[in-house]
C-alpha cells in the first residue's frame, strides 16, 4: 500500500467559500444524484439534480439534501419544497444522464424543466410532485426538518420517504440490485462516473453478543 507523506495543508478558515467547495466536491467523491421533482404553487413542474444527498436514518426512512442559494435566493427546488412540504427524489441512470445534467440549468421559475427537455413525468402516490418516467427508482418524500448551516445559508432538506417506487427487474428479497440499476455518480462540474469495476470483500465480523 502507498504511503502518503508529502501533503499540502490548506487552513480551512482562510479559504474563500469557492476555494472550500473545489476542494469539499474534489474529494467527496463520488456521490450520487438526488434528481428532484417539486411543484410550485402555481403547479408548475421543476426537475434538478442535486448532489450533497445521503440517507440518514432507516426508521423511520429520511433523507437529506442540502441546497445552497443563487444569488442570495432560494433555488426553485427549495422554495417549492418549502411551500408545499412534499418532493419526490428521482435515480437517475446513465441513459437519462443528458437530460439529469441540464436540468441544472438555470430556468426562470415560470418555466418547467421536464416541459423544455421533454422529460416524461408519471403520477406519483402519495405526493403532489409526479416522478420521472425514465428513473428506476422514486423516493416519495415529505418535509421533516430543515437545517440551516453557514454564512450563506446554506439548508438541508430532510424527508422522510413515504413511498418507495421501485422498478420490478431490480428488486429480489428487498434488495435493489445496485449494479443493475446502473446509476451515475458526480465527481465535479459537468463531469460524472458509472459504477466501474464491482469488488467483494467478505463480510464484517459481528459481535455475537
Ligand atoms: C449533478 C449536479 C449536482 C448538483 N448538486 C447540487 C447540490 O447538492 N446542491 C445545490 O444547491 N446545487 C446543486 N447543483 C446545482 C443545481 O442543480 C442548480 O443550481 C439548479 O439550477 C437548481 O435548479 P432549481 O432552481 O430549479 O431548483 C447540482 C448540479 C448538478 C449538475
Amino acid at each position: 500500500m502507498r504511503i502518503f507523506e508529502s501533503l499540502a495543508d490548506i487552513e480551512a478558515s482562510k479559504l474563500s467559500a469557492d476555494a472550500a467547495y473545489k476542494l469539499l466536491t474534489g474529494c467527496i467523491v463520488p456521490r450520487p444524484i438526488a434528481w428532484i421533482t417539486t411543484v410550485s404553487a402555481e403547479g408548475l413542474v421543476n426537475a434538478a439534480p442535486f448532489s450533497a444527498f445521503t440517507f440518514l436514518s432507516n426508521k423511520p426512512p429520511l433523507v437529506g439534501v442540502s441546497i445552497g442559494r443563487k444569488q442570495g435566493r432560494l433555488k426553485d427546488t427549495a422554495r417549492n419544497i418549502i411551500g408545499t412540504g412534499e418532493f419526490v427524489i428521482n435515480i437517475g441512470t446513465e441513459d437519462a444522464l443528458e437530460a439529469l445534467h441540464h436540468s441544472a440549468d438555470e430556468y426562470e421559475p415560470d418555466e418547467s424543466e421536464p416541459e423544455i427537455l421533454g422529460i416524461d413525468l408519471h403520477a406519483s402516490r402519495t405526493v403532489k410532485p409526479p416522478r420521472i418516467a425514465c428513473a428506476p427508482v422514486s423516493l416519495e418524500c415529505r418535509l421533516v426538518q430543515q437545517h440551516h448551516f453557514g454564512e450563506y445559508d446554506t439548508c438541508l432538506y430532510v424527508g422522510r420517504v413515504e413511498l418507495f417506487r421501485v422498478s420490478g427487474d431490480l428488486l429480489a428479497d428487498g434488495k435493489i440490485d445496485s449494479v443493475a440499476l446502473r446509476p451515475v455518480a458526480r465527481l465535479g462540474g459537468p463531469v460524472y462516473a458509472k459504477l466501474g469495476e464491482i469488488v467483494r470483500q467478505r463480510p464484517v465480523r459481528v459481535s455475537a453478543k
